[in-house]
């Protein structure tokens, strides 16, 4: 065959194996036989070899092309990806219906999906081509999981239509791979994979492709990244079109338009669920019109508009065997159950949070005594409760202990509170978990420092405070346990990452109390720099929306301490970074617009304007956009057939707008 002649044979042939994949992998109807498959796969491997240059970066051929990596670079994701609230009983949905009518009115359908329990991940597509694949991660930064993301068959390499687009998804292990996979370790003597969850989460993150390849994983589609982009204005319309696109998404969903409705595609589910092939662990519902999505909007972790039905959890008995108490990092010291191994939902558990003394003597539990286990969430376990009268009469009384059983000071029990606290600052506990809560994910990210590394480091007294991080040298990691070259090196090369955090991560992670996530990052927008932060006033402080007294009592007794202020400067000289790197919403006082500082609120349909964009740019003007009206709303925009906001509005003589007027002045 001639150069041209074997060209065209080999798009025929590549059509041919994209058109039987697709059936086979995406719709699970295969037309041909295997056998066939396999021949013409052949054929197109035995012309990419003859012509190297015909090969394609979406040929079916490339799925397992992918080099043995390293480890896995960093994705920034273009639109942060979410995750969901949770709802355990119908009490639960029906506040989120509610809450839902309540702010954007009656006329509201949902959509009802399969809660897939596998991991989830971003795709992203460039004019048509697979171009990059991502963990979750944080759900800012996650990891470039391209190669063996490839491998999964039903994921089309090249879209039917030439768009740019990002796709999420759950990837997930089927029952029968599970199955098969754990069938095959067994034999070989090899450690078993807790449930398909774990095993989809492992086999995504072998840095080699091929074995990634060799797990039968898939992929259900739920979600594109930027809808506005591609003109839906509904999810339902959002899904009908990733299978245009060639993509697979589950073919269980349901659009209801009560929450009855919900209810019952809950119940029939509930009762079907072991008949699916693979796992599922909940339902989501979805509010399905884009335009109330985006005026429900989100709060910092999950969207308002969607919320995860989880099915309950199972329940096992087993016998507590002891007690055993922790010091956290802010001193609370927390019992803890030692259980008799159990296996519950998938993994073995012997350790369950009691959480105070007063919820010992609630639940009555004794050492000894025979207990219900569950895990909320399906994560962590919980002592439901005692099966007392299975006692026999061996049972032990618990009480919790005067001192502190890491630095053996005296126990305080503060105003108001349950839970009994090490006030000692010295207390290596504390420093310890204060040092583990510096690397963790939300805080400064420190791959490879994990809870097991960090205590080594500590009890060796390679590092005592977070600084003494940026101090550890190559030879000093080596020696740990289980450490090798190639580990320290990533070791170390996620340490140097870290300093280039913006400054909210480091403000989480120095643990002031009070201080979570989500008022660090409310810190480091107003502040910009740890300088400015430091020499801050209480009175400052409470004037921002989300910072309380206590909070701000906090802060500023924190900035004060000599320990801190030599903290920092030691944390500058490392070269960590101390500015915000994200943008910053304009404040009332910089901005002279006439949204400046104004309670905005959106209704209706708006024409020319999409409602998210209205949105960003009344925000940028120093304005705050919100959901329902009331008296401290300044403005409502009314949009076509604005119904009971308009209402509101006009009975509480607040200032109404059209679009065009919007319009007119965000051109201003
Ligand atoms: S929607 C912005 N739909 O559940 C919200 N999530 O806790 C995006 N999941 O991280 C999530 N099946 O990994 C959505 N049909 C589905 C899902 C689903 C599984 C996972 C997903 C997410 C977690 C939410």
């Amino acid at each position: 065959m001639d150069f041209q002649n074997t060209e065209q044979r080999v798009k025929e042939l590549r059509n041919l194996l994209n058109q039987y994949g697709y059936e086979y992998y995406v719709l699970d109807k295969p037309s041909v036989p295997d056998a066939e498959y396999d021949r013409i796969m052949q054929e197109l491997l035995k012309w990419e070899e003859t012509y190297p240059q015909l090969r394609t970066e979406d040929s079916p051929t490339q799925r397992v092309g992918g080099a043995v990596l390293d480890m896995f670079e960093k994705v920034q994701h273009r639109v942060p990806m979410l995750s969901l609230g949770n709802a355990f009983n119908e009490q639960d949905l029906r506040d989120f219906d509610r809450r839902i009518r309540q702010a954007v009115g009656d006329k509201i359908s949902y959509v009802c999906e399969l809660k897939i329990d596998g991991l989830a991940v971003s795709l992203r597509y460039e004019e048509g081509l697979f171009v990059q694949g991502a963990t979750r991660g944080d759900g800012t930064i996650g990891e470039d999981i391209t190669n063996n993301l490839k491998t999964i068959k039903s994921m089309p390499l090249r879209l039917t239509e030439n768009v740019s687009i990002e796709v999420r998804g759950e990837a997930f292990m089927p029952k029968r791979s599970f199955e098969m996979l754990n069938e095959a370790r067994k034999e070989r003597g090899e450690e078993l994979f807790a449930n398909p969850r774990n095993a989809a989460a492992g086999s995504l993150r072998q840095l080699d492709p091929k074995i990634a390849a060799a797990r039968r994983l898939d992929v259900f589609l739920y979600g594109i990244g930027n809808p506005e982009a591609i003109g839906a204005d509904s999810h339902s319309g959002g899904l009908d079109y990733l299978d245009q696109l060639g993509f697979k998404t589950n073919k269980e969903r349901r659009r209801c338009a009560t929450i009855d409705d919900v209810l019952e595609f809950i119940q029939g589910w509930t009762e079907k669920r072991p008949q699916l092939p693979y796992e599922i662990d909940g339902i989501v519902i979805k509010v399905d019109s884009l335009d109330q999505q985006a005026e429900l909007g989100t709060t910092a972790k999950s969207p308002r508009w969607a919320i995860a039905y989880k099915f309950p959890a199972e329940e096992v008995i087993t016998t507590l065997l002891d007690i055993e108490l922790s010091v956290g990092r802010t001193g609370v010291i927390t019992p803890t159950a030692i259980l008799e191994p159990v296996k519950v939902a998938g993994t073995t558990v012997q350790r369950a949070s009691l959480h105070n003394e007063d919820l010992i003597r609630e639940k009555d539990i004794k050492i000894g005594d025979k207990v219900v286990i569950k895990k909320a969430g399906d994560i962590i376990p919980e002592v439901v409760n005692v099966l007392a009268d299975q006692r026999t009469g061996e049972e032990v009384d618990f009480y919790m202990p005067t001192h502190c059983p890491e630095c053996e000071s005296e126990l305080v029990r503060l105003d108001g509170e349950v839970a009994l606290r090490c006030i000692n600052p010295k207390c290596p506990a504390q420093i310890r978990e204060g040092l583990i809560h510096f690397v963790s994910r939300d805080a400064m990210n420190i791959e490879g420092l994990g809870e097991k590394v960090i205590s080594q480091l500590f009890a060796e007294k390679l590092i005592s405070d977070v600084a003494d991080i940026y101090k550890l040298t190559r030879e000093q990691l080596m020696e740990l346990e289980r450490m090798g070259e190639k580990s320290v090196s990533n070791l170390l090369q996620a340490i140097e990452a870290s300093k280039d955090n913006s400054l909210e991560k480091l403000l989480f992670g120095l643990g002031i109390r009070l201080v979570g996530a989500k008022a660090a990052k409310t810190l480091a927008q107003q502040f910009e720099t740890m300088e400015r932060l430091a020499s801050t006033s209480k009175e400052e402080l409470i004037a921002i929306n989300e910072i309380g007294d206590k909070m701000a009592d906090s802060i500023v007794s924190f900035f004060e301490q000599e320990e801190a202020k030599e903290l920092i400067q030691e944390l500058v000289a490392a070269g960590v970074n101390m500015d915000y790197k994200g943008t910053k919403p304009v404040s009332a006082e910089e901005s002279d617009s006439i949204f400046a500082g104004k309670t905005v609120v959106l209704t209706g349909k708006l024409e020319q304007l999409k409602r998210n964009e209205a949105k960003e740019k009344i925000e940028a003007l120093g304005g705050n956009v919100a959901g329902s009206v009331s008296k401290k709303t300044h403005l409502v925009v009314a949009g076509a057939d604005a119904g009971s906001k308009l209402t509101k509005a006009q009975e509480l003589g607040i200032e109404v707008w059209d679009e065009e007027r919007l319009i007119a002045e965000l051109n201003k």
